[in-house]
């Protein structure tokens, strides 16, 4: 059974209210079927406004779609009683691209990174404290760093504070949606490295929303593309994706090949 199921989800916003018309709703998910598998990456590409964060609320909850079912673990997510819900948020965590909007800036790093382990575990104090350094540790922050707030850490290092933030209770699967897009190459490269390194070490799942298809291609199995709505093409094998006809798929490969100097037009 794959770790998660998405299942001809269709999805419409309604358009903003306007007088004397028919309100009408914008269809932003099209019949939209994929699946990730325990301890995989599915890197999810397309074009902005293709649909790739509205398809991550609704894997996580956050956006119940029209038509259709999302299975996490086998459950029906929208169809589940509180307590297994609750217990479902708790595998599936979320990493966005903005770090310093996705924490509250009056919390250090040790609040922040706490604060799933007091909703959800009951430690004592000391193994509170020793969780949280081991946390720090494994990121690959100092565990003096715990008493700093967000505007003492550069973007880099706060998003390591939300990462360890999301793998606190040894979740299943993480969303990170544009995680790694406002950081510079280097800090991208390391927290990319990062994110690899953890999927290897907990057996950890990953839905990578991006634009950047390098990125895509380093830390992913299977590469997905949406466009206006739709999965428009899915390699299961992420090497066939450059053989790949798809239109969408051949301007973001001509997209890289036009970095490479030799053949810049200017
Ligand atoms: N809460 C909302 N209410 C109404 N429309 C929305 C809402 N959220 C997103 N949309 C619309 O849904 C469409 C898809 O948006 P979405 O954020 O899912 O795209 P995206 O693929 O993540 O784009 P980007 O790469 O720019 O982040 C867009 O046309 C957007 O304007
Ligand atoms: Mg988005």
């Amino acid at each position: 059974m794959s770790l998660l199921q998405v299942k001809n989800v269709t999805h419409s916003y309604a358009a903003p209210h306007q007088f004397f018309k028919e309100k009408k709703r914008a269809t932003v998910l099209s019949n939209v079927t994929l699946s990730i598998e325990h301890g995989k990456c599915l890197s999810l590409l397309g074009t902005s406004g293709a649909g790739k964060s509205t398809l991550g609320k609704v894997i996580l909850g956050l956006e119940k779609p029209q038509k259709g079912q999302v299975f996490f673990q086998g459950v029906d997510v929208y169809n589940t009683d509180s307590s297994t819900r609750r217990r479902l948020r708790r595998d599936l965590q979320v990493v966005f691209q903005d770090c310093y909007s996705a924490v509250n800036p009056q919390m250090n790093a040790e609040q922040i990174i706490g604060e799933p382990l007091q909703n959800y575990e009951t430690l004592s104090l000391k193994e509170h404290k020793r969780t949280i350094g081991e946390l720090l540790e494994t990121v690959g922050l100092k565990l003096d760093d715990r008493h700093k707030y967000p505007h003492q850490f550069s973007g880099g290092q706060l998003q390591r504070v939300n990462i360890a933030r999301a793998i606190a209770l040894k979740p299943k699967l993480i969303v990170l949606d544009e995680a790694v897009s406002s950081l510079d190459m280097v800090n991208q490269t390391k927290i990319l490295q990062l994110l690899s390194d953890l999927k290897s070490a907990f057996g950890l799942s990953y839905l990578f929303i991006t634009h950047d298809i390098k990125a895509a291609y380093s830390i992913s199995d299977v590469l997905a593309v949406m466009e206006k709505g739709e999965v428009v093409e899915l390699c299961e094998d992420k090497s066939q994706f450059f053989q790949s006809p798809h239109p969408s798929v051949r301007s973001l490969v001509s997209s890289i090949l036009s970095e490479h100097p030799r053949n810049r037009s200017v």
